[in-house]
């Protein structure tokens, strides 16, 4: 029997290709890096899969890819994917969600406290020769405490719970937490408390953002949300950069209406040398790294293999929720 043709857009690791190639006749990207936009727009047109990280995964694109059926992505967010125009053409799409929910709950905790104890600007700090006797007063270099502070999660599903466990098990902190529904099971568990947006953003020393892009969450939080929070509270994105306007954020934090911010993701990425968030020396950036270490990364491609196998031959795959 032919087996089905699947494009993969990054080189795997040799025990994740073997068991593709098992079932899959599979072409591998061998370079560095993912396969250019063009050069998978122009090779598509073949293939029944395809494995990637980004997008988007629109009408245009599925234009040029009269035989695709399965679209597997290795991330668990999936605002790359036109759901209307997978619908439409009946092409599945999948992702990986659980992997990494312990790995991101952990670069969180790292921006909290990387930003409250200021230390990406404090390692700076000494690197630049500015520790010496006489110098600064000590005052000028306090941060904020994270333990016994209060936590306010945006989104509580599965990598918002791992924040929660972190945060009330191992930081003694106080939980807030805004989502679609109120989540008895963590309230039993971290004790938090289920709360409106603006109660959250009103209460909590750090604002946590980790809900999931798509229509209804672009742009979630605004310049009246930063104009509620208080002025000593630090503010942490590790979902996308679309779910907050970026313009507020950065006046919010030039004018002083927050202390000062983490963030592993931006509106546009790589986001540009120019963007004034980067000039801001209380903002801790990060390249949009929530999820990659070698374990998880590893972990999310296996699993992405499966969907892959399992969407083009019968058997059990994690495809997005709205298809
Ligand atoms: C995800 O899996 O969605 C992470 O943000 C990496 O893109």
């Amino acid at each position: 029997m032919t087996k089905p043709k699947v494009l993969l857009t990054r080189k795997l690791a040799e025990p994740i290709l073997a068991y593709l190639q098992e079932h899959l006749d599979c072409t591998m990207w061998d370079q560095e890096g993912s396969m250019p936009r063009a050069e998978l727009e122009a090779k598509i047109h073949d293939y029944e899969g395809v494995m990637l990280s980004g997008g988007p995964i629109n009408a245009s694109f599925l234009e040029k890819a009269p035989r695709l059926r399965v679209v597997s992505s290795v991330s668990v967010g999936y605002n790359h994917f036109d759901i209307e125009a997978m619908r439409a053409r009946r092409v599945i799409g999948t992702h990986t969600p659980y992997v990494l929910d312990d790995t991101v709950a952990d670069l969180v905790l790292a921006l909290m406290l990387s930003a409250g104890r200021r230390v990406a600007e404090l390692d700076a700090f000494v690197k630049q020769g500015n520790w010496k006797k006489g110098g600064v007063k000590e005052e000028q270099l306090f941060g904020m405490d994270v333990h016994h502070a209060t936590v306010g999660i945006i989104g509580m599903g599965r990598i918002g719970e791992a924040i929660a466990k972190r945060a009330v098990h191992g930081f003694d902190m106080k939980l807030l937490y805004h989502s679609r529904t109120a989540k008895p099971d963590i309230e039993a568990r971290f004790g938090g408390r289920f709360c409106s947006l603006e109660e959250l953003l009103k209460e909590a020393d750090y604002v946590v953002l980790m809900t999931p892009l798509s229509p209804e969450t672009a742009k979630l939080i605004r310049a009246e949300h930063f104009d509620l929070m208080k002025p000593t509270a630090f503010f942490i994105n590790a979902s996308r950069g679309q779910t907050v306007d970026e313009q507020a954020l950065t006046q919010a934090l030039q004018q002083g209406k927050i202390r000062g911010a983490g963030l592993d993701v931006f509106e546009l990425e790589p986001v540009s040398p120019d963007n004034p968030l980067l000039k801001l020396p209380n903002v801790v950036t990060l390249p949009h790294i929530g999820s990659a270490t070698d374990q998880t990364r590893y972990e999310m491609a296996k699993l992405a293999a499966h969907n892959l196998v399992g969407a083009l031959t019968g058997g059990k795959v994690h495809v997005v929720p709205e298809l």
